[in-house]
């Protein structure tokens, strides 16, 4: 890793182009009603406050910044477009997605067909000001269209210059290969990164995804980092949090609106769970040795993942900024503290994995098989 200042820099996957290691997530920026909860928390940020979180990160070292279309209906992406138009444009690498539904009235206002992805590839544009994207991602896998269709548009999108690269989010193993098979058969641009959510308390993907990420040369771009605050440290074991003071305290003060968020974005019944509040603690210990902070310890352990190439962090508020930038460079945890966070952080084994990495210990590596990279 290279670094600059405090902050440290990645090639995004095995492409030649190069990221901060922290990446700076948008989905906190402006407010919307009736689309998804989280546009509807208290601690989403205004135009104002999103201006200045921005200007703090570039001022900080990071030239990175993720959206999508659908962050609070366009506003996450229009916040940016009206900041981006002070900026040197080459200076910043924009990252947005497109899948979720836009328009409920229009049924091709959604998915992965040519039809939607070119479209959302010029209103995005029309919304960040800018005549290209740097990184469009698919927000996640969509059973309606062939993959054949999806993977095309993309590629024609990077040959005519309104892309420059692109990326998938959200998807599993045997999508993620079929996905890169396809590319790589037919010799058209490759994805370059996979977008997914990954933290002490959300593994899955090492199973699978990242095995694929770390074969097939494409950079992983972490979400959820902090479960949505809930390993920042700042809750206490058996206390409630407050509604409107946090995402945690929003999603979990009304039945209804955990249910709708669901467990892919935010452990719910956390109070209970022994096991992650022992995570907290040991975190806690780890991060006092060093004087740093939990979310530090939270960000740091993602950035020594070997497939990681940076990690997005979200930020209500400058403090959280300089907070998680700090996990950027300039210090590591040992090989003993990753142990220990390894062995802290509750893991499930599935089957056939468990099974499989028993057999395939050391004696079973072999240094000149190319084809697995483990
Ligand atoms: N591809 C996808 O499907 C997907 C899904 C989700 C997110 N993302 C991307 O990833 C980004 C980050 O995701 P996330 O927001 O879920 O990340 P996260 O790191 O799990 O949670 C961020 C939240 O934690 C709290 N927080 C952050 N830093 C803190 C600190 N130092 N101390 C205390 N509290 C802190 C803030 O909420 P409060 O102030 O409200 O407590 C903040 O909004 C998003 O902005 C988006 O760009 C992608």
């Amino acid at each position: 890793m290279a670094a600059i200042g405090n902050v440290g820099y990645n090639y995004l996957g095995a492409s030649g182009l190069k990221v901060s290691n922290i990446c700076l997530g948008t989905m906190t920026f402006g407010t919307c009603k009736g689309s998804f909860p989280v546009f509807e928390c208290n601690t989403q940020l205004d135009e104002k406050q999103s201006h200045e979180v921005l200007d703090k990160y570039v001022q900080l070292g990071g030239n990175f910044v993720d959206t999508a279309n659908v962050y609070s209906k366009g506003k996450s992406e229009e916040i940016i477009g009206s900041w981006l138009q002070k900026q040197e444009r080459d200076r910043i690498i924009i990252a947005t997605k497109c899948r979720a539904q836009m328009d409920a009235s229009d049924q091709n206002s959604c998915g992965l067909s040519r039809r939607h992805i070119v479209q959302s590839v010029e209103e995005s544009m029309f919304r960040l000001k800018t005549n290209y994207i740097d990184l469009f991602q698919a927000h996640a896998w969509d059973n309606g269209t062939p993959i054949e269709e999806t993977m095309r548009t993309f590629d024609d999108l990077v040959r005519c210059g309104k892309i420059r690269y692109y990326g998938f989010s959200n998807v599993c193993g045997w999508q993620l290969q079929k996905i890169v098979e396809f590319a790589k058969y037919n010799r058209i641009n490759q994805p370059i990164s996979l977008q997914q959510q990954y933290s002490l308390l959300c593994r899955q993907s090492e199973w699978e995804e990242f095995m694929v990420c770390k074969n097939e040369g494409l950079g992983v771009l972490s979400w959820g980092a902090l479960k949505s605050g809930f390993l920042s440290g700042k809750f206490k074991r058996g206390e409630k949090p407050s509604k409107t003071q946090s995402r945690v305290g929003f999603y979990n003060a009304d039945e209804n609106v955990a249910k709708q968020v669901g467990l892919a974005v935010v452990w719910s019944d956390y109070n209970e769970n022994d096991a992650y509040w022992n995570l907290i603690d040991k975190m806690g210990k780890i991060a006092a040795a060093h004087g740093k902070s939990i979310p530090q310890v939270a960000i740091r352990w993602l950035l020594q993942q070997d497939v990681v190439a940076s990690v997005i962090i979200g930020a209500t508020s400058i403090k959280q900024l300089e907070d998680n930038m700090g996990a950027s460079a300039g210090w590591e945890l040992s090989k003993e503290e990753m142990s220990a966070l390894d062995a802290a952080s509750p893991r499930m084994s599935y089957y056939p994995y468990d099974f499989l990495w028993r057999l395939n210990g050391p004696d079973r590596y072999n240094q000149f098989n190319r084809s697995i990279k483990l």
